[in-house]
């Protein structure tokens, strides 16, 4: 049921001192079928990148799903969006992305890239539902397991 507009649910850009590097790794940790792409530190060290954000969604103050990304202009690219397993299927992740093509409007970026494993159909649905569509493969571009990456991207 995609109830979130009656449910507290709020998205913002996560602030540079704000340091959930672990709950981001925990809760990707739980989401993704092969666990965390990312260690607590890669997720500490990518928050003191400048050009990288995080878009979190909280439902009454608990972090339940997030969005990464890079921006250099005029394109930007996803790195992760990853959403708790109790809150899968409600349009979380939708609203994610639509929520971080808004900034880039604001951010005068063109396009929006990101790479998925070719067997995560979950992802791969829901960012062609979005509007992505697919532009390329890079051959063994995943390890844990050794996977190709299919390269999607959207108009902003
Ligand atoms: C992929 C993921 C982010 C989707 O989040 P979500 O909030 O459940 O997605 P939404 O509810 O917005 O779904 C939008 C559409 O995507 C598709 N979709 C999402 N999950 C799906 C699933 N398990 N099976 C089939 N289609 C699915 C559907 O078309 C869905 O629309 P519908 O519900 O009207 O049919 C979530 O499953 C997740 O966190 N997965 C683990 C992390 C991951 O793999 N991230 C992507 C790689 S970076």
């Amino acid at each position: 049921m995609k109830d979130s507009n009656q449910r507290n649910l709020t998205f913002r850009l996560l602030g540079s001192e704000e340091t959930i590097s672990r709950r981001l790794y925990e809760l990707s940790n739980e989401s993704f079928e092969h666990g965390s792409p990312w260690t607590v530190e890669q997720f500490e060290e990518t928050r003191a990148i400048s050009h990288l954000f995080y878009l979190i969604a909280e439902l009454e103050g608990e972090l339940i799903a997030f969005l990464s990304g890079s921006i250099v202009k005029p394109e930007a690219e996803i790195y992760n969006i990853v959403v708790r397993n109790q809150y899968k299927r409600q349009g979380i992740a939708s609203e994610l992305i639509a929520e971080t093509k808004k900034i880039l409007q604001e951010n005068e970026i063109t396009d929006l890239f990101l790479e998925v494993r070719v067997s995560n159909r979950p992802a791969i649905l829901l960012y062609k539902k979005m509007g992505f569509i697919p532009v390329g493969v890079r051959k063994q571009y995943y390890s844990n397991p050794q996977e190709d990456a299919v390269v999607l991207k959207s108009a902003v």
